[in-house]
């Protein structure tokens, strides 16, 4: 039997891709509030403001490229059984050519019906606009988690940790609960492996560390466990 790799990734995966990170010193959160962009409340108050703000980024992810990191993941899956559940609102695991992906935070190439979550859509291009409605006549929004909103994936995620053989954490503060709680779902004799340039500075225990950027660590990785 494959043994099951599981990775969670951060924004640091996609940091190399040219998409920015939330916590570094020029992430999206230095220049945004997120209370007026990624909460239900910004949402109610200023809907152009929300919905500009991602189509912004919808942009940028459709003009980005995966890098290494991304392609290097997908490649493991020649020998092993790979899960990523990302916290990742781009696309980026997929086009590279990873098969299981599960987006903890949604997928900022879809849009949601503003009163049923349930109902998903592909949008197209990068621009969502006011007045565009779901099937039962309410306005779309973003396909994302906001602050403040459940993470319907999150049980699924933690089992999924649990039955790992292997456990990569790739380029995440884990500073959003719940998704930081994730690692330990992981069973103690895993192999635990940390990828971040920041790593030493990681709430992590148990985990080898290699404190550089993903697109050079992830590939080494990957080609240490397909060797192996
Ligand atoms: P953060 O911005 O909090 O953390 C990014 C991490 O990536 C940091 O630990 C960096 O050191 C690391 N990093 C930067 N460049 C890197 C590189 N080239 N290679 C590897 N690592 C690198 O992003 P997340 O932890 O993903 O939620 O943030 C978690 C959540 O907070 C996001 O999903 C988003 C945000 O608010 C929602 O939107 C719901």
């Amino acid at each position: 039997m494959k043994q099951h790799v599981v990775v969670l990734t951060g924004a640091g995966i996609s940091a190399e891709s040219g998409l920015k990170t939330f916590r570094d010193s020029d992430g999206l959160w230095e220049g945004y509030d997120v209370y007026e962009v990624a909460t239900p409340e910004a949402w109610q108050r200023n809907p152009n403001l929300v919905q500009e703000f991602y189509n912004m980024r919808r942009k940028a992810v459709l003009e980005a490229q995966p890098n290494a990191a991304h392609y290097a993941l997908a490649k493991l899956e020649s020998k092993f059984d790979v899960t990523i559940v990302t916290q990742n609102v781009d696309n980026l695991h997929e086009r590279a050519g990873s098969s299981a992906v599960l987006h903890l935070h949604g997928v900022i190439t879809k849009s949601q019906s503003s009163k049923d979550p349930s109902l998903t859509y592909d949008i197209e291009g990068w621009e969502l606009k006011m007045g565009e409605q779901c099937e039962l006549g309410s306005q779309l929004r973003p396909h994302v988690v906001w602050f403040g909103e459940p993470v319907p994936m999150i049980e699924k995620a933690a089992q999924i940790c649990s039955t790992a053989d292997i456990f990569l954490l790739v380029g995440t503060s884990l500073n959003v609960y719940p998704a930081a709680g994730l690692k330990d779902f992981v069973p103690n004799n895993a192999r635990k492996i940390v990828v971040d340039p920041q790593a030493s500075s990681l709430s992590v225990r148990d985990m080898r560390i290699i404190s550089e950027k993903a697109g050079v660590a992830v590939p080494a990785i990957v080609e240490e466990l397909l060797t192996s």
